[in-house]
């Protein structure tokens, strides 16, 4: 099975350039979820540059489909986590001056701060994947830090300037997959997935999740949300029927 997490941080980026309470993040979140989102996914930055706090207590109360909350390992934010207890926790690295998340985290840089949030969410009962880079490394990190499950950073795939290029960066996320789920790690991607390129990773059998925001939202200015995200679970659930190689989708 494979479950879509839309991400709807960019409503609240579009929101937040007007600082007014319109287009209103919970709304996103219903008119996401009649297109069939089975999760929403949003990312508390320490810099509450898009998604609020009060955004994620509405979603939390007034949507009935789980909540994948992006956020760093920080004190704060593992508070947060514990109090609102998503579904599960995404920890992902965050720089004040990136556009969006830019690469996957270090985890054995960030050993300690890691260990302390799994810990806590651990004992709040919420389930930890980290977002890291499609690397054996950083997959037995990940192992060791106890996490729960890891969220493959797509972003070189989605981002990759040739067709040789872009096959080269699906096998690393095609080795990583199957990496991960023989350490009995839960596997999730995202970053950069479009409509263009979502086909193959969804094809990866590993792949329990993946979560999509830029593309979705930006094609629901000429389409609708609920439509965007239609659009993008009909060419995700094709990619996982279809019994072909995933490297000739
Ligand atoms: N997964 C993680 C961990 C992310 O940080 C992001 C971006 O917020 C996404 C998925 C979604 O990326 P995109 O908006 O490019 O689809």
């Amino acid at each position: 099975m494979i479950q879509l997490g839309v991400n709807i941080d960019h409503v609240a980026t579009v929101r937040q350039a007007r600082g007014t309470r319109f287009p209103e993040v919970v709304a996103a979140a219903h008119a996401a979820v009649l297109g069939g989102a089975d999760l929403i996914t949003m990312h508390l930055r320490e810099d509450r540059r898009h998604i609020q706090d009060r955004d994620l207590a509405l979603v939390s109360e007034g949507i009935h489909v789980p909540i994948n909350m992006e956020m760093a390992a920080t004190d704060e934010m593992v508070a947060i986590a514990c109090d609102l207890k998503p579904a599960h926790v995404c920890i992902v690295p965050e720089k004040r001056e990136e556009l969006t998340t830019e690469g996957g985290l270090d985890v054995r840089a960030h050993r300690d701060a890691v260990v302390a949030a799994i810990d806590k969410l651990r004992a709040a009962h919420v389930p930890v994947s980290l977002f890291v880079d499609p690397s054996e490394d950083s997959l037995l990190a990940a192992n060791e830090v106890g996490a729960d499950a890891v969220e493959l950073h797509t972003g070189r795939y989605a981002a990759a300037k040739s067709p040789t290029q872009q096959m080269h960066e699906f096998q690393a996320l095609r080795r990583a997959a199957i990496s991960a789920h023989e350490l009995g790690l839960r596997v999730h991607a995202g970053h950069g997935l479009d409509t263009f390129n979502v086909s193959r990773v969804a094809a990866l059998p590993e792949i329990e999740e993946l979560n999509i925001g830029f593309a979705i939202v930006g094609r629901a200015l000429f389409i609708g949300l609920t439509a965007a995200v239609r659009e993008m679970r009909d060419l995700i659930l094709r990619a996982r029927d279809i019994a072909v190689r995933p490297e000739d989708l």
